[in-house]
């Protein structure tokens, strides 16, 4: 029987909620199916902050590293200023542990309502594969003069050749497992003519070892209206960190909510373990209510299951999710519902422990 060590860290505002609720979730599939997780939950984030002074201890890394997976929930808080408690927890966490491919699929569940017609929006089936160590977040910049009239800031991105295209790699990896073998490279190297160019540049050469992938490359401003205007023209998206960002931001939107946002922060080659985590940030206005939407934190659950070869666990845990979004009976508000977290999380509990589900149900729509 396969054993997994997960690191659970709830972080802030809803991130804990969500993370129990998956962590119910991931512990019911983990017995139907006949696998253990040990779950170890650490207490990381800006409470810890307020009583420590940083978000995380100092050898939270080593820590981190001696397990399989990282299940994340969110962090944000509304005293601390988002750049520390940012870059104190989960920034430091993608870029300690390599963990330089973000993986956010959007796909339009059943039950689910888009703002788009459906025509269009049944369409979205899509994965954002984001670079995640370097870029726009490299970090890299400063500030001088601070407070005088001639107060300078500069934040420069950083694109490495190694990072652009080890990333890429993995896009075109991915997008060749898909039954549309397609990879859509954004950048805007019309207007920044470095760190873009030298992606459009590393993107064609690598286009040429993958003959079985469709390609083609928009500027992310037009991706922005193609995702809204032409949605079945997508399927696999790589994009900067920043714009990654935005544009998983746009595709969560498109498909009902940032609460059924899924992610996964991996590190291909394995030697670290990678994180899954909701898109969604901590919500302070709606913490404690028992109103968070679980399903992104379920969802990146299934990713993580995926992720450690437990390709029968992943599938059930979505099978259960479309069950629970076509039966709309006790989805959140954020979906036009009126259930709580506990109610998403029981439904698909119960869902996916039945023995007739439909195991192909999330398949059909999303890969
Ligand atoms: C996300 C979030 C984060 C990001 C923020 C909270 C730093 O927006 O995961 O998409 O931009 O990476
Ligand atoms: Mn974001």
């Amino acid at each position: 029987m396969g054993k997994y060590k997960i690191a659970a860290i709830g972080g802030d505002g809803i991130g804990p909620e969500v993370v129990e609720s998956g962590l119910k979730c991931l512990d019911a599939v983990a017995k139907y199916i006949g696998f253990e997780l040990l779950v170890e939950r650490f207490p990381w984030g800006s409470d810890y902050y307020r009583a420590h002074g940083q978000m995380m201890p100092q050898n939270a890394l080593d820590i981190l590293s001696g397990f399989d997976a990282i299940y994340f929930g969110a962090v944000g808080d509304n005293e601390i200023p988002d750049d520390v408690t940012l870059w104190g927890l989960r920034l430091v966490i993608c870029q300690g542990l390599g963990l330089y491919a973000n993986v956010r699929p959007a796909v339009m569940l059943p039950g689910v309502r888009s703002p788009l017609r459906e025509e269009l929006s049944n369409k979205i089936n899509w994965v954002v594969v984001r670079e995640n160590s370097e870029g726009e977040y490299a970090g890299v910049g400063g500030r001088s003069h601070r407070g005088f009239a001639e107060e300078i800031a500069i934040d420069a991105s950083v694109f490495s050749r190694v990072g652009v295209e080890r990333l890429q790699r993995f896009a075109f990896d991915l997008a060749r497992t898909r039954s549309e073998k397609h990879l859509t490279c954004v950048t805007k190297s019309n207007a920044q003519r470095f760190g873009m160019v030298l992606w459009d540049e590393i993107f064609v050469q690598l286009a040429q070892e993958y003959p079985d992938v469709r390609t083609d490359k928009v500027l992310v401003d037009a991706a922005t209206a193609r995702m809204v205007l032409n949605p079945s023209s997508l399927d696999v998206i790589v994009a900067s960190n920043l714009h990654g960002d935005i544009l998983s931001d746009l595709a969560a939107a498109l498909v009902g909510s940032l609460g059924i946002a899924a992610s996964g922060n991996l590190d291909p080659s394995g030697n670290n373990p990678s994180m899954f985590e909701p898109v969604h940030g901590s919500a302070p206005d709606i913490v404690g209510a028992g109103i968070a939407n679980p399903i992104a934190a379920i969802w990146s659950g299934a990713m993580m299951c995926a992720h450690l070869g437990e390709k029968a666990a992943s599938s059930r845990l979505m099978a259960g999710l479309v069950e629970v979004a076509k039966a709309n009976e006790v989805l959140t508000r954020d979906l036009g519902g009126a259930g709580s977290t506990e109610d998403v999380t029981k439904a698909t509990i119960d869902a996916l422990e039945r023995d007739d589900l439909d195991l192909e149900g999330f398949n059909r729509i999303g890969s």
